[in-house]
């Protein structure tokens, strides 16, 4: 997705705007561009490609203090050099970089060319830069101001003015801005990934705010000119998290990151004296928990499917009735909102549009929403208000790997807590939390069966097709296998619940279609064989993830054993190997394992 960076001190701002940039490279984008001010003068460069491009194309001396800079994941327009952002008015004295989409830019755009304004770019984005420029004489801010009130849609935008650059507006309406305090210097982006190496203090802009940003500090207020106070915030994650630490992907870095990654999560949150779990953002006392009849997960994507385990586990541990839906479909569909019911929003970026629309909609009816979210201080957690960090640290791949796990051990962290509020024994309890304790030292032993996972990776690769299927909490191991594998290799991948097969994808079973078979040694151990035998006697390539045990009683082409869990915890180890079998097989295949085509790491456009 689009991101920004700014900057404004006393420092050179080209090489500090391009680091940024380099840093939100992760995020996925197709162009890049830089404007600086100099001598009442603006240079703007910009490019179709890659932010080494755009350094290419730079001049030695491009020389100034204040800058603006983005990339471009192309909504309006092709990518293409013009497209690229930043975009200036017809005199040259306004720039300015916008994510987000206006949405009555093709009205706008045709009263600003009856008036005389010549048009650079198919970009909705263009229409900002002329409407600000179009403004009575003022200031910059009272400019923006004007022109943002003509203006429906969603936008994270910094505005520069040649004229003056000793300050750089920004402003934010669902598409964030995160301000970077400094030194008598302030950093300007759109993700903390770009700020982080400069400074850990931190302010979020809320929807409906624009700033005024000065090498020596900054005012917000709101759109309608009502100061606001913001209070500074410290970022936990350091430069050094960000980095790839000899690996040759980050996807390969964040797999490994997993025994980690899983013990911050639990980190202080097990409580071995009562065999419960401690969710100190829960915010919510034992009698409010117990009033709930419901839980609706809402997340897009893997958020999704890691929220198909959430409701597995608080059905199966606090027999509480819970069901996961894609967010994006939830939004759409005037939802029922029910008071007894627990909302719980999931999101690793914590900025995901549909997901942020879908708990708006949940607040504004009236419901009760949590987050599981990853970022700190991001949208979807500030909207929320209350819920569960994962604290799985930076994720830059752009598919997740580590975040979906941790999401995962969160939901065990609340369904324990709700079950033992509930009917779940002290045994149980204590059992479980066992098992978590012991899920780092399990995941370190998945991790040690790569070499094999790559061997049945290598046979993968040669197919065009896969099927993945599971059983009850089993089925969403199997989607996120598919998911993962599709992502970042391309190989159609479908998942399937295993019993719905002969209901009609068993009909495209042959030879040449395997099958990753999710069957843990549990009480459906027997229903997953006949899966087996319904593939195999169709002459499918079987490949199994299983427990170590008895040899299967069906002939298959490759197994993986994976260390025994409590059986409700099984499906967190089961999907470890498939990150690994999806990635392996990604190399195979030479992709573009941690940027794969059209995708971008957090979604903040419809
Ligand atoms: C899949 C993947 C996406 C995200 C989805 C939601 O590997 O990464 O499907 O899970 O876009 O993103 P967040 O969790 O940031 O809301």
């Amino acid at each position: 997705m689009c991101g920004i960076v700014g900057y404004i001190g006393k420092r050179e701002a080209v090489p500090i705007l391009v680091d940024g940039l380099r840093r939100l490279e992760y995020r996925g984008y197709d162009s890049a561009g830089i404007a600086c001010a100099r001598n009442e003068k603006l240079s703007i460069f910009k490019t179709r490609g890659k932010v080494r491009d755009l350094e290419r194309s730079l001049p030695e001396r491009l020389k100034g203090t204040t800058g603006i800079a983005h990339t471009r994941w192309a909504t309006h327009g092709e990518p293409n050099d013009r497209n690229a952002h930043p975009h200036t008015d017809g005199s040259e004295r306004f720039a300015i970089v916008h994510n987000g989409i206006v949405e009555n830019a093709a009205q706008l755009r045709a009263k600003l060319q009856a008036s005389g304004v010549t048009f650079h770019s198919d970009t909705d984005s263009e229409v900002l830069v002329h409407l600000i420029a179009a403004m009575p004489a003022g200031s910059l801010e009272d400019r923006v101001r004007g022109a943002l009130r003509l203006v429906t849609g969603t936008y994270g935008l910094a505005v520069l003015d040649a004229e003056r650059p000793e300050a750089i507006i920004v402003a934010r309406n669902g598409s964030p801005v995160v301000l970077g305090i400094g030194e008598r210097e302030m950093f300007i982006a759109s993700d903390p990934a770009a700020l982080v190496r400069h400074t850990q203090s931190v302010v979020h802009l809320d929807d409906g705010e624009i700033a005024v940003v000065r090498a020596d500090g900054f005012e917000t207020s709101t759109l309608d000119g009502g100061a606001t106070a913001k209070k500074p915030s410290t970022i936990a994650w350091t430069v050094e998290s960000f980095d790839m630490e000899g690996y040759s992907h980050y996807m390969r870095k964040e797999i490994a990151e997993q025994p980690d990654s899983i013990r911050r999560t639990l980190s202080g949150r097990l409580d071995n004296r009562f065999h419960t779990t401690h969710i100190g953002g829960l915010e919510m006392a034992a009698r409010e928990l117990l009033e709930i009849r419901r839980v609706k997960i809402l997340g897009c994507g893997s958020a999704h499917i890691s929220g198909c385990i959430g409701a597995h586990l608080i059905e199966q541990l606090a027999r509480v009735p819970a069901h996961a839906e894609p967010a994006s479909e939830f939004r759409y569909r005037n939802p029922v909102i029910e008071q007894d019911t627990l909302y719980i929003a999931v999101s690793q970026s914590g900025e995901t549009f549909d997901t942020l629309a879908a708990v708006q909609e949940i607040k504004r009816k009236g419901g009760r929403v949590l987050g599981i979210v990853n970022v700190v201080g991001s949208t979807i957690a500030r909207e929320c208000g209350r819920g569960i960090y994962l604290h799985a640290g930076p994720e830059i791949a752009v598919v997740s790997t580590k975040t979906f796990t941790s999401t995962a051990v969160a939901f065990a962290l609340l369904a324990i807590h709700l079950g033992r509020i509930r009917d779940m024994s002290t045994s149980h309890g204590a059992r479980l939390l066992k098992a978590l304790e012991a899920l780092p030292a399990q995941v370190e032993d998945i991790l040690a069966m790569e070499p094999h996972i790559a061997k049945l990776a290598q046979e993968l690769a040669k197919r065009e097709n896969a099927y993945f299927v599971g059983r009850a909490s089993g089925y969403p191991v199997a989607m996120e296998g598919a998911l993962k594998l599709k992502e970042v290799s391309y190989i159609h991948a479908e998942a399937y619940p295993a019993s719905e097969l002969k209901h009609g994808p068993l009909a495209l079973i042959s030879p040449e279609t395997p099958t990753v078979v999710i069957i843990p040694r549990d009480d459906l151990f027997a229903k997953n064989v006949s899966t087996l035998e319904e593939i195999r006697a169709r002459s499918g390539p079987l490949y199994a993830i299983t427990h170590s045990g008895e040899p299967l009683p069906v002939a298959v082409n490759g197994v993986i054993e994976v260390p025994k869990s409590e059986p409700e915890l099984d499906p967190l180890l089961m999907n470890i190997p498939l990150q690994l079998l999806a990635y392996h097989v990604a190399l195979a295949k030479d992709r573009n394992i941690d940027q794969p085509r059209n995708l971008a790491k957090s979604v903040t456009v419809e």
